[in-house]
Order: structure tokens, then sequence, then C-alpha cells
């Protein structure tokens, strides 16, 4: 089979080493992919939403899989552009639907979704230009801390926990008045601040079945103790320590399942990864948001940690025998700590030399994932805000962790950091 992965990330970057080890994946691509995907298979200098572009390479290379990395093309409908084209409707695309996208696309659609189908979330009220006044006296009225969601997607910055109504007021001016992020935020949901501990699931799904094939704690904050702003992860664990069989089954039958119904119900085309965002609030699981893709730096966790070919995964997700696969995972805990530049999530700079790649690698079980890179002559440099991950594994959690650290750190380039707390609430 010949296998085109899109995006450039650490997602990606995983998704290529996984996919790579199938005795069915003949010829890799990865458009655009980076340095860590050149060395796996083929890189094509085609953007994500390049549709045009990304269908001649397909039609080039004789592909029969697409798996589809990041939100964007999806919600721009990268599923129904190669489906509705009768040269490509053959490939197995996997990723939702532009409509069934909708999930992650408008948080406004997947609120409305999860209501219609009794799936636990925090309560919540949409507000638009139209109805503004309205907003301003639901803010002033609600509970602190109150939570502010632009709609659409803004590259993961459309989310505000103010602690204050001014500062709840102040964001929901920007957002609907000053269109803060465009298009995105002249709808926002304001609901419920859930207290708990965040932890990601995630299942492949073909519309009708579903299976799980994996989940992990992500590190959102840039500063230990999970302090400072939001970054796209720090850092994750898996398995994680509280998702025992006792929890995973209130995930399973309280949100898993409705949700996976409801799509089925409600006819949307669906084959493809469902990013659970969970809290844990006391022992019960609420949805934050659903994400349509796999997360990162979660798959760098969870692809190490399933035993499970992946591309007999999608291609049972294609063929409507997703339900007879069995799931099997590594019994050994993962962690995963990201590197990024010195001044991430605000500026940074670029273009700096990252050495010790090689010998990070050569760290038995570690795994070095690529995703803030480029190629700078004969070197590899820095090229974003989180440039790389290492994952290892350890027969403990804290052992993983470790073997990450002791894999990054013979890695190096100019103004590196990481949290070297991934995982501190379940040491021993
Ligand atoms: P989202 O873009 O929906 O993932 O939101 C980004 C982050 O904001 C989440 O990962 C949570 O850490 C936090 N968050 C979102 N919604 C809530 C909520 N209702 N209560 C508490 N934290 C939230
Ligand atoms: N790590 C969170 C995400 O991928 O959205």
């Amino acid at each position: 089979m010949n296998i085109l992965i899109i995006g450039s990330g650490g997602r990606e970057h995983a998704l290529a080493w996984k996919m790579a080890q199938s005795h069915h994946c003949d010829n890799l691509f990865i458009a655009p992919g980076n340095p860590g995907t050149a060395s796996i298979g083929t890189n094509v200098a085609i953007q994500v939403n390049d549709f045009v572009g990304l269908k001649n390479c397909v039609l080039e290379n004789a592909i029969d899989m697409i798996v589809v990395g990041p939100e964007d093309p999806l919600v721009n409908g990268i599923y129904d552009y190669f489906l509705k084209d009768e040269d490509t409707q053959h490939v197995n695309v996997i990723g939702p639907s532009a409509e069934a996208a909708q999930l992650e696309g408008s948080k406004a659609f997947s609120k409305h979704f999860m209501q219609r189908h009794d799936i636990p979330t925090a309560s919540y009220a949409e507000f638009t230009h139209a109805n503004y006044d309205q907003g301003v006296e639901y803010i002033k009225n609600h509970t602190l801390p109150i939570v502010l969601k632009a709609d659409g997607l803004a590259a993961g910055k459309g989310v505000i926990i103010a602690f204050t109504h001014e500062e709840a007021l102040t964001s929901f001016e920007e957002m609907i008045q000053n269109k803060q992020f465009g298009e995105a935020s002249s709808k926002v949901v304001i609901e419920q601040f859930l207290e708990g501990i965040e932890v990601s699931v995630f299942a492949l799904t073909d519309g009708f079945n579903y299976q799980i094939i994996g989940h992990a704690k992500d590190y959102k904050r840039i500063g230990e103790g999970d302090t400072g702003l939001n970054t796209g992860g720090m850092g994750c664990v898996s398995p994680v320590p509280f998702m025992d069989k006792v929890f995973m089954q209130k995930v399973e039958e309280r949100i898993i399942k409705p949700t996976i119904k409801g799509i089925q119900s409600e006819n949307l085309v669906y084959k493809g990864f469902v990013f659970f965002g969970l809290m844990n609030c006391g022992g019960e699981p609420y949805v934050i948001e659903y994400n349509c893709r796999l997360g990162d730096p979660e798959t760098e966790v969870i692809l190490p940690r399933l035993q499970t070919d992946l591309v007999s995964l999608l291609a049972a997700a294609d063929n409507g025998t997703l339900e007879d696969v069995n799931i099997e995972y590594h019994n050994a805990s993962f962690a995963t700590v990201m590197a990024v530049s010195g001044g991430y999530p605000g500026d940074y700079q670029k273009g700096y030399t990252i050495h010790g790649l090689t010998e990070a690698a050569t760290i038995p079980g570690a795994l070095v994932f690529q995703a803030g890179t480029t190629f700078k002559e004969s070197e590899i440099v820095t090229n974003g805000g989180r440039v790389l991950t290492t994952t290892a594994q350890g027969e403990q959690l804290q052992e993983a962790v470790e073997n990450a650290q002791k894999a990054l750190s013979k890695i190096c380039f100019e103004g590196m950091y990481f949290r070297k707390d991934i995982g501190y609430e379940f040491k021993p």
C-alpha cells in the first residue's frame, strides 16, 4: 500500500514511524513533512490545504491511503474533496467529512451535539453580535472562573479562562466586537469552569464502530507545576494512573458510545480519529472538547505504546471490519518530553542548529520525534516553537520520564527549554 501522511509536526513524524513498521506499507510520503519524516519516507513539498497539489501527488504516486494529521484540512473538507472526485474516490482518506469535522471546527456545533446526545459537558450559552448585550448580562451573573471560547478554529488560542468578571467582559468584547480571532470569534461559547484533571482519550471510528487506541495526559502549560501560558503541549504520559477500569468504563458508556451513536444517528460521515478532551472531575468524566484528529504530543506516546499494526487498523476502518480488530498495548509506561524554542509560546527565534540528534537516538528504547525543524544546508535547525520531543518507556511512569529526559539531555540548541516535571503529580 502507498500511504500519504499530511502534516509536518511531531504527530506526523510519530505516524510515519509507526506506519513504516507495517508490512502493508510499501511507499510512504509526507506532505510537507520535516527532516524527521524525511529519514523515514519521502517528503513532498505540498502544503496541507493545497488540495489540488495533494491530488496530483496522490495520482502520481498511486496513493491508496491518506492520513490527515492536523484539523485545518479536515475542517476545510479534504475528505469530501477526495470523495467527490472520480479519480480519487477509491483512496482511503482517514478523517471525517467537513460536516462531521464541525465537532472540532465549531464549539457551538459540538456543544449542541453533546446536548442532543446527553453527553456530560460543562453548561454553556452562546452569543454573537446580535445578542451581545445578553452575553454581557450572562457574564455578570456567572460564577467565577468563567470560560470563553471562540466558536471556530483559532490555532489553540481561542479559549480564555477569566478569573474576574472584568477580564471576562474585556475578552468578550475583544472576541465579538473587535473580531480578535476574525470570523472564528464572531460567535462565542461561554461555559462553566470544570475543576479536575485533564486526560485525552483517542478512538478510531468508521462512523458505526470504534476502537479505543490509547489515552494520555498532556501537560499544556509552559511552566513547571502547570504554571504560565498555555502551549500546544509540553509533554505527555501514557497510561495515566487514574485511568483505571472503573473510570474507563464511565468514559466508554457515558461518552464514547453516545458519541459514536450520535454520529451514526445524525448520518455524519466520519472515518477517522476522535480525540476526546476530557476532565476527570472527582472521578466523573466530562467532555471539554472534541477534536477530529490525533493530538500532538499525545500521538508521540500513544503510538509507541500501541502494539497493533496501525495500517491494518486504518484499513479496517475503511472496509467495515473495525469491530474485529484486536487492540494490544505494550505493558510499559511511556512518556514524551517536548523541547521548545526560548520564548515560546511568545516570540522566539528560529534557525538555530540542533546538536545531538544521533546521540539521543542511541539511548536504548528512546525515540526522537521532530516537530519545528528544517534543513539548512547539511544541518537540521529549529523552525518553530515546539521543536522536537523525545519519547521513552519504563516499567514505571517515572522511569519513562527519566529515560525521555536522558535522551533529551543529549540534544541541545540555543535557547532550548523543556519541562523537567512531566508526570509530577503521579510521583510515588
Ligand atoms: P480547548 O481549546 O477547548 O481544548 O481548551 C483549551 C484548554 O482550556 C483545555 O485544554 C482546558 O485546559 C481549558 N478548558 C477549556 N474548557 C474548560 C472548562 N470548561 N473548564 C476548565 N478548563 C477548560
Ligand atoms: N495536545 C493537544 C492537541 O493536540 O490539541
